[in-house]
């Protein structure tokens, strides 16, 4: 009786330890499958119409990134966007180059991108200030920084100039014009 008490011991012994030894190994693969998840490319947008939203939707697909809308504290009304009215908000916004319009959401884990799509409609030639509070958010050194635009016909105008003081430890790269672009030409573009 004794010896077969043992036997059982041993062997209920040897069951648990190989169910733990799965068990770690189930809980590695899980973290492993988290970390190969974590996107490194992030593209990042701010669009008052939809246009820009829908070329970052396609982008992010494209580039296999996260997606995150830049989102206004005060969101744009039309009344602020008409660009005929000199006081209008886009308007002042716009002449002042130091206006630094306010965001109220972030992107809680930048340091996991090594590349920022940064996306938005043209306005007088160049990106919405709101564009610079976003990278000034960040510390963007050594990422590539990818901006791309949707536009009533511009191209980037002046983009850069106003955009890159902003981070300039970043890796910029040229301006990408998405106005009109289907996905498989994105796809294109972006190659
Ligand atoms: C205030 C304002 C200024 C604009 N300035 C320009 C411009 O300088 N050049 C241009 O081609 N389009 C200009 N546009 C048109 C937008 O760039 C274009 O409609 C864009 O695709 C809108 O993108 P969204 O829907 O993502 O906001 C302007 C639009 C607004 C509201």
């Amino acid at each position: 009786m004794r010896r077969i008490t043992m036997v059982l011991s041993v062997a209920l012994a040897v069951v648990l330890c190989a169910c733990a030894g799965n068990k770690s190994q189930q809980e590695s693969q899980q973290s492993n499958n988290e970390n190969m998840e974590k996107k490194t490319t992030l593209v990042a947008y701010f669009s008052a119409t939809g246009t820009t939203k829908a070329a970052a939707e396609k982008l992010a697909q494209v580039v296999d990134a996260d997606l995150h809308e830049i989102q206004p504290e005060q969101p744009y009304t039309d009344a602020d966007l008409d660009w005929h009215n000199q006081q209008s908000r886009s308007s002042v916004e716009m002449k002042d180059k130091s206006s630094r319009p306010a965001i109220k959401n972030k992107v809680e884990n930048m340091d996991q991108y090594t590349t920022v799509y940064i996306g938005y409609p043209i306005w007088w030639y160049i990106a919405p200030t709101i564009i610079n509070t976003f990278v000034e958010q960040y510390n963007l050194e050594g990422k590539t920084v990818i901006p791309f635009f949707t536009s009533g016909g511009s191209e980037a105008g002046e983009t850069m100039k106003y955009l890159t003081p902003s981070a300039p430890k970043a890796n910029w790269k040229a301006p990408i014009n998405l106005t009109g672009k289907s996905q498989n030409e994105i796809e294109k573009l972006v190659k």
